[in-house]
Formats: C-alpha cells, sequence, structure tokens
C-alpha cells in the first residue's frame, strides 16, 4: 500500500469509527473530520512505521487513525476555549451546534480512541502519556492566560507539552509499530518533538500575520487572549495587561496597539528563526534511517512544517 493510499484508508477508518446512532455526534465528527487539515501526525506515523522497515501497513492505519483523532478532538475542545468560529475553513462545531455538543463531540472523539488502540498493549501506555502531556500544556496556558503573564520559560514548556508531546509520540508509536531499533526509536521520537516545537511557533506567528480566510481558522486570538510566541518573547512574564495599557496611553484600541508593540519587536523574524533551527534539528535526527522514500518524505516534512502561510 502506498503512502497516498494508506492516507485515504486512514480517512476512512476515521468516518467508520465516528459511526454514531446519536446524530449529533455523528455529523459533528464527521463535520470537522471532513473538512479535511494537514494531517501532519498521522502521516509522520505513517512514514516511520514505513522508514524503519515496517512492511504490513495495515497494522498502522489505526493508530495513525486514533493520533488524528486525539488531534481533532483537542482542536474542537480548543475552539471552545478560544471562542474560536472558523476550522479548516469552515464554521467550528461550537459555532454551528452550540459549546454543550462541541464538548460532547470532543469527548466522544477522545472515547473512540480506546477503540481503535485496544489491539495494542503497551503502545497505550505511550498513547496515553501524549495525550495527558496535552491536556497538561493547554492547562498551564490557561493558567498563564488567566493571570496575564506569559514568560519565555513557561512558553517553552506549554508548547513542548500541547503541541511537541503529539508530534513525538506519532513518530515514536510508528516506529515501534515497525519494530525499529531503540536508537531509531529514540531518533524518530526527537524529529517529531524538535519538529512539533518548530511547528507550533510558526503557528503562533501566523496567529499573529495572517488572516482568518487564509488560515481556515480565527486568527489573532493568541493576541486577544496574552498568548503565542511574540507575547512571551515580548513580555516575558510582566503583565500582558500592562503592556497593553501603556501601548493604549498612546492608542484607542489596546489589542491594536499591543499588535503593533510585537510587529515592532524583531519576534517574527526571531522566530522563523528558532523554528528554522528547529527543524533542521529534526531532520537531522533521520540521517539514523536507511534510506527510503519514507525517510525522504519525513524530511519534506520538516521543510513544509516551517514554510508555511496557513
Ligand atoms: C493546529 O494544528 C494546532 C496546532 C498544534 C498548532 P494543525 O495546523 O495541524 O491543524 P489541522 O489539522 O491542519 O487543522
Ligand atoms: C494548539 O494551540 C492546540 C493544541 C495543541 C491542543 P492553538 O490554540 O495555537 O491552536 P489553533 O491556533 O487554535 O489551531
Ligand atoms: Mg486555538
Ligand atoms: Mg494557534
Amino acid at each position: 500500500m502506498n503512502h497516498e493510499k494508506a492516507l485515504q484508508a486512514v480517512e476512512q477508518l476515521m468516518i467508520k469509527t465516528v459511526e454514531s446512532d446519536v446524530e449529533v455526534l455523528q455529523d459533528a465528527s464527521r463535520h470537522i473530520l471532513a473538512a479535511g487539515g494537514k494531517r501532519m501526525r498521522p502521516r509522520m506515523t505513517l512514514l516511520a512505521y514505513e522508514a524503519v522497515g515496517g512492511v504490513a501497513m495495515d497494522t498502522a492505519l489505526p493508530v495513525a487513525a486514533a493520533v488524528e483523532l486525539v488531534h481533532t478532538a483537542t482542536l474542537v475542545h480548543d475552539d471552545i476555549n478560544d471562542h474560536g468560529v472558523m476550522r479548516r475553513g469552515r464554521q467550528t462545531i461550537n459555532a454551528i451546534w452550540g459549546r454543550t455538543f462541541a464538548l460532547l463531540t470532543g469527548d466522544f472523539l477522545f472515547t473512540k480512541v480506546y477503540t481503535l488502540m485496544a489491539p495494542y498493549g503497551d503502545l497505550n501506555i505511550i498513547f496515553a502519556e501524549m495525550t495527558a502531556a496535552l491536556v497538561e500544556g493547554e492547562t498551564l496556558q490557561a493558567a498563564a492566560a488567566k493571570a496575564g503573564k506569559l514568560d519565555r520559560e513557561t512558553y517553552a514548556r506549554i508548547i513542548a507539552k500541547k503541541t511537541a508531546s503529539l508530534f513525538a509520540g506519532a513518530a515514536k508509536l510508528g516506529a515501534m509499530l515497525g519494530k525499529a531499533t531503540p536508537q531509531q526509536v529514540e531518533a524518530l521520537y526527537q524529529y517529531g518533538f524538535n519538529l512539533g516545537l518548530a511547528f507550533q511557533i510558526v503557528d503562533d506567528i501566523l496567529d499573529l500575520i495572517a488572516d482568518s480566510e487564509k488560515l481556515g481558522k480565527t486568527a489573532g486570538i493568541d493576541l486577544t487572549q496574552g498568548k503565542g510566541f511574540a507575547t512571551a518573547m515580548a513580555t516575558n512574564g510582566n503583565s500582558v495587561h500592562g503592556s497593553v495599557a501603556v501601548a493604549e496611553a498612546q492608542e484607542e484600541d489596546p489589542a491594536a496597539a499591543f499588535k503593533r508593540k510585537l510587529l515592532q519587536g524583531n519576534y517574527i523574524e526571531e522566530g522563523w528563526q528558532q523554528a528554522r533551527q528547529l527543524a533542521a534539528f529534526a531532520k537531522m535526527q533521520l540521517e539514523i534511517l536507511p534510506p527510503s522514500a519514507a525517510r525522504d518524505e519525513l524530511a519534506r516534512l520538516t521543510e513544509a512544517a516551517v514554510e508555511r502561510d496557513y
């Protein structure tokens, strides 16, 4: 089965997995799944599996689907928390069905992972840990936003947990399924982890500089909620509200003033640079793998994750 066929099979498996006789759960799940998305994480699981010599692609499909369902569930919940109204070019579930059904759809997607992962024994421990880390990261971020303070160290901790953990787990699970050597497993974990950090920094930059239309999701949220790379760099633990107030002294609109403050700093450029360095480090990890089309594609993903405008 080639890579594109395998990805299509993952799509079908996800749609099948969210079947339910409770219509709203099935409709809302399909609404977000059918909208597509980059599918970075399931790609990584499948490619890592192939790159270490895995040949029975069927065995990797449920794990790749489970990884994408977790990611999708977190987006559904994230849009409730962030009051996002657009996701993957469509209205969010909370915007169409309301917060209660969005919360429950997220729960449904999380819960369906049990079914997919049931045959995979100890891999469930890795899966559980990466999912818990993600929740911890989102919680640390919410706490920082509530306090109106975000220092650089906390930002690094947040993105390691909320994003890099899932990327790292996605690659590691693929490697383990493909019976990789311990060194290969570690290399693919590091590959995913560093790529995840880079990916989130770029996501934060795009949230600041791109518009919702282009991103297919509500932009500018981080700015108004005291989140993201530039906010951490600019305020480094000083009150975000204080920074807004200082900017506000000369401005009518505090958010616009704060945005200008962020754009005037060198933070955007610094963000791209850090992301590029992290992606290059991720790419280096692949050298331990034998040459293959899958390895080349993993290398290409390190560029796609950073050199993007949506
Ligand atoms: C968005 O992830 C959330 C982040 C971790 C930045 P993606 O950008 O992979 O979202 P989709 O799956 O393509 O919608
Ligand atoms: C990513 O955070 C969400 C998770 C990792 C769970 P963001 O809040 O930056 O994601 P977007 O920008 O809404 O996609
Ligand atoms: Mg968000
Ligand atoms: Mg974002």
